[in-house]
């Protein structure tokens, strides 16, 4: 409540990405990762086939894997199934009904794992258990580009995490690349308007769950790619001249002002790295497609330094 009244109080009106999924919202998106238009998916899941052994080499012995986002367990199938006998996998989610959901389901495919869900924001501040006795290296995941959906500094605060909770490990982190802006704007203005359904469901959430009145045929569906910061923006965009109400108090749109609703950034490979750089994060190595649309990179983690 109090983030939409702020989000419609701005000057600019802004509401975080995370609030496009509830139920249908989630659904929506694995429909988007389905889509024909809709690269990143299919291709981080081609490399993640094609590298596995590579990227476990990497792991190593009994690794301690956490991944952020309750996500694909498509993708942690692929590593779990590559890597050398892994200790323990924990993945980490803010929504705990999902999670428990998504573990118990990657249980009943790896039975003798150890599989330990934790629930918590890994956009702020997180700790992580213990390490266990005869764990190897800590290796956390983070899939799919989500990166690309916080601002620079939440990226920086991110990789600072990092560094804090997993000295000694490593961070594999997927990327989506800079690439020709049709290819971009297919794959967030799809054909069968699944990425706009996906858009629009935010507002159908506000008038359920806090009583707004969005008339959502007065709203559209916009992205697009700002080529200099490098990112697809998307917006509800107000088709007219209204007024929005939100606990007794009303919001005007002028026509053509928009509720913007999430930022994708693309990346370079050199980009990424010197950003994960500056929190002291060493790339050793990366793995793209061949028409280089994803990365997956993998970032070292020093061990803290004795004071
Ligand atoms: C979750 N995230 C990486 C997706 C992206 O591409 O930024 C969310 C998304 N928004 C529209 N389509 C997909």
């Amino acid at each position: 409540m109090q983030d939409m009244q702020t989000a419609l109080s701005q000057q600019i009106k802004s509401i975080s990405p995370k609030y496009f999924y509830d139920e249908t919202g989630s659904a929506l998106f694995d429909r988007i990762c389905e889509l024909p238009e809709y690269y990143p998916t299919r291709t981080e899941l081609f490399i993640l086939k094609t590298q596995a052994d590579d990227i476990a080499q990497f792991m190593g012995e009994h690794a301690d894997i956490i991944e952020f986002g309750a996500g694909s367990l498509q993708k942690i199938r692929l590593l779990l199934s590559a890597a050398h006998r892994p200790t323990r996998f924990m993945p980490m989610d803010i929504s705990g009904v999902h999670l428990h959901a998504a573990s118990s389901e990657l249980q009943s495919v790896f039975p003798s794992l150890d599989i330990h869900p934790l629930v918590a924001d890994y956009t702020n501040e997180w700790l992580l258990p213990e390490s266990l006795p005869g764990a190897g290296r800590r290796v956390a995941f983070f899939p799919g580009s989500t990166i690309g959906n916080f601002s620079p500094n939440q990226a920086r605060i991110f990789f600072e995490n990092c560094a804090h909770n997993l000295p000694g490990g490593a961070l594999l982190l997927g990327v989506d690349l800079i690439k020709s802006p049709d290819v971009l704007h297919a794959a967030y203005n799809d054909a069968q308007g699944v990425t706009a359904a996906f858009n629009l469901n935010l507002l159908t959430r506000a008038n359920r769950e806090l009583g707004c009145d969005f008339d959502l045929s007065q709203f559209a569906h916009s992205a697009f790619y700002n080529a200099p910061m490098q990112r697809i923006e998307m917006h509800l965009l107000s088709l007219k001249q209204q007024t929005v109400h939100l606990n007794g108090v009303a919001y005007a749109f002028n026509q053509g002002e928009t509720l913007h609703t999430e930022y994708s950034h693309k990346f370079t490979m050199v980009g990424i790295q010197q950003a994960a750089k500056a929190a002291g994060l060493q790339s050793a190595a990366y793995w793209t497609d061949p028409q280089q649309y994803f990365g997956l990179i993998w970032l070292n983690i020093p061990h803290k330094q004795e004071k």
